[in-house]
């Protein structure tokens, strides 16, 4: 069999895709992950979805296998457990889930883990032993390759670099109730939330996000008004690079890579964020580290990296 199934579980959106082994894909879809409060109907969907791309390409028969990346997912088990931006609450048997469905072997891993994967063998990670894939989305998470292997650690949950407290006592993640994680700044809710408080404590500073009601702000909206100018949507990404930069500092000297590749909707405003990134980053590493650490963005389009890196779960089966 040549072709393997991919799919990126996301906070809001599933994407899904059809891959052979040269890392071609040759059918994607995508569906919301988030409009299903049950896991037994977004299952349904998917299954409905992919079932029809797998006739596209010959049936189950010329299918290797499953693999899935989903945010808090356990290689070890298979299993998503207590998803802080998910619907489903607890521990999900998503991999034996979905291999009931369709009778082809399923794997699943962490949904960042999966991107270093996808990132290493098609992508900016090529050739190299030692990064840190760091995605930016609705969560924020991370995969550690070190020796060119990554690290899964003694539960299988390494690298949940997202929930890292990077501001003791700072804000207030509903999800996990922790005080001050990244993923409360870096994610997508947390640039929204940055915003709103800007918008609350700097009434001097002029913003074209001052028109919008509080519940349309989002990171689109602040993306678009730092494209026109707006200073406070560029002082919202000065701030969130600076979290990021500090956070990443840390990261840094835990593992000494060669590279940070960074992923997600946050890396669209390009230097505007990168530049405090890597200001605040290079300012908070020990001089040993300083000026060798490569910052990078995925070189894959939008969700490809997750997609290839969860279909190399599928390769790695045994026949
Ligand atoms: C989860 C991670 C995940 C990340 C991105 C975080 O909230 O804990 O497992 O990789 O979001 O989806
Ligand atoms: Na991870």
């Amino acid at each position: 069999q040549q072709l393997a199934v991919g799919i990126d579980i996301g906070g809001t959106n599933t994407v899904f895709g059809i891959v052979d082994r040269r890392g071609n894909i040759l059918c994607d879809g995508k569906m919301s992950t988030k409009a299903h409060e049950e896991v037994t109907t977004y299952l349904s969907e998917l299954h409905g979805h992919l079932s029809k791309l797998i006739d596209q390409v010959g049936g189950p028969a010329n299918i290797k296998g499953i693999g899935v990346g989903a945010p808090n997912g356990n290689y070890y088990s298979g299993n998503i457990e207590y998803a802080p931006n998910l619907r489903w609450k607890g521990i999900i048997p998503l991999a034996s889930m979905l291999q009931g469905l369709f009778n082809i072997p399923t794997h699943l891993t962490n949904d960042a883990n999966a991107a270093a994967v996808g990132e290493m063998t098609y992508g900016a990670a090529r050739g190299m032993k030692d990064f840190i894939m760091i995605t930016l989305g609705t969560g924020v998470g991370s995969g550690i390759v070190a020796n060119g292997q990554l690290i899964y650690g003694h539960d299988g949950f390494a690298g949940e670099l997202g929930h890292v407290i990077v501001i003791p006592g700072g804000r207030l993640h509903p999800g996990t109730g922790a005080k001050g994680s990244l993923e409360s700044y870096a994610s997508a809710t947390g640039v929204t939330n940055t915003a709103i408080e800007f918008l609350h404590n700097r009434p001097e500073t002029e913003s074209l996000l001052r028109n919008y009601p509080e519940n349309e702000i989002s990171s689109k909206v602040i993306f678009e008004a730092a494209q026109k100018g707006d200073p406070l949507a560029r002082e919202v990404y000065a701030y969130t690079g600076k979290v990021l930069g500090e956070a990443l500092a840390n990261f840094v000297m835990f593992s000494s890579p060669e590279a940070i590749i960074l992923f997600g909707g946050l890396t669209k405003a390009g230097d505007l964020i990168m530049k405090p990134v890597r200001e605040h980053m290079e300012k908070n590493l020990l001089p040993i580290f300083q000026n060798k650490v490569k910052l990078l963005f995925s070189e894959l389009k939008e969700s490809d990296a997750a997609i290839l890196g969860a279909s190399a779960l599928a390769w790695e089966m045994k026949d």
